[in-house]
């Protein structure tokens, strides 16, 4: 299943041309990144204009720093929206079932290249991948959830970055941070990939470290704040993963359990700024950086194939919302405690909630 470059999207092409007779499509056959692109007329010079499908799944602190951030490289790469870039932004609204139409559409269109922010978003991409190269962004497993052979050699005409989750850092620094905890509840959408791989990776890891783990898990707002309410009540502390569900609904999920006095630990620094306790995580704008420049490489001819996916998980820093702690402290449901070596550790960003 190795689409090289120069095979993808002829139809498109041919469509394209069609329909829009004047401007020209690939001339160059040789030139497997031009295929698709069209030639901006203006001036003397003429210049290849890329045509970027940009899939987000949903508006969420971490992935708008992703997509800011993408943005904001491209141009520093000299790649400016509207002139020798057109970029198709577009958001599934946090619905999967948007998913297909846009990928669809964007093989219609025939673009050069498909960035899918978060992993439901690439895997649908993933079906589209023998239209055109799908880079995607800030998979948390891009193995298990099938998106690439292996990080290393992602095999298919698709690769990225991930956002690979640290869950024994986090389990590590619960344990330090509530050393009285016995029993965590995980809270999660069972419908994301992501999700399920480190969410089992996080049990796996805290029962090694005695800790009883159960769950429960939503597959919306409604259904999310449902389960949130019965963890809180019956487990010393809750985890969530860099679940793009639990996100979006972050600050009614980290009232609940604030009112409950129960340490909520979560999977990226936006979960904290928005009434998460702490995480040890990375920076998403470093992510969304890397992540143009992967796609600026894929549009200069570099096959997905062999193209390493990125994995973002040195570079870590400690996240910790204040006032939830707080919060937590005057509750005294649980010991909280910030030890010295962490409170003198320049890795320690303490944050107040933003909403
Ligand atoms: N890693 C998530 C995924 O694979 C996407 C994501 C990035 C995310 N940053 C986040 C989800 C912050 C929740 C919170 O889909």
């Amino acid at each position: 299943m190795k689409t090289m470059n120069h095979f993808r999207k002829t139809l498109a092409v041919l469509a394209a041309a069609a329909m829009l007779a004047g401007c020209s499509s690939s001339s160059s056959p040789s030139s497997a990144s031009s295929a698709g692109s069209s030639t901006a007329a203006a001036g003397s010079t003429s210049e290849t204009v890329y045509s970027i499908g940009l899939a987000q799944l949903v508006d969420h602190p971490s992935l708008n720093t992703i997509r800011d951030a993408m943005l904001d490289e491209f141009k520093k790469e000299g790649y400016v929206d509207g002139e020798n870039l057109k970029i198709n932004y577009q958001n599934a609204a946090g619905k999967t079932s948007n998913l297909d139409s846009i990928m669809s559409g964007y093989a219609t269109d025939g673009v050069d290249a498909i960035i899918a922010i978060a992993t439901p978003t690439a895997m649908s991409a993933q079906n589209y991948a023998d239209q055109a190269p799908v880079i995607f962004s800030a998979v948390s497993d891009p193995v298990e959830a099938g998106l690439v052979e292996s990080l290393e050699e992602p095999g298919g005409n698709i690769t990225g970055t991930s956002d690979e989750i640290q869950v024994d850092e986090i389990v590590d620094l619960m344990l330090e941070l509530t050393p009285d905890i016995k029993t965590v509840g995980m809270l999660y959408n069972p419908g994301e990939a992501n999700s399920v791989a480190t969410t089992s990776r996080f049990k796996e890891y805290a029962e090694s470290k005695g800790l009883t783990v159960t769950e429960k898990t939503g597959t919306d707002n409604t259904t999310m704040q449902q389960a949130a309410v019965e963890l809180a009540n019956s487990v010393d502390a809750m985890f969530s993963p860099n679940d793009n569900t639990v996100a979006t609904g972050m600050v009614s999920l980290g009232q609940v359990a604030r009112d409950a006095g129960v340490p909520y630990y979560v999977g990226a620094d936006s979960m904290v700024e928005t009434g998460g306790f702490a995480t040890v995580g990375i920076n998403y704008e470093d992510l969304g950086r890397e992540s143009a420049r992967m796609t600026i490489d894929v549009l200069n001819g570099a096959n997905p194939a062999t193209l390493p996916v990125k994995v973002f998980k040195d570079d870590l820093n400690v996240y910790i919302n204040e006032d939830v702690l707080k919060d937590l402290e005057s509750k005294g449901k649980t010991k909280v405690e910030v030890p010295a070596s962490l409170e003198e550790d320049e890795n320690v960003i303490k944050v107040t909630t933003t909403e």
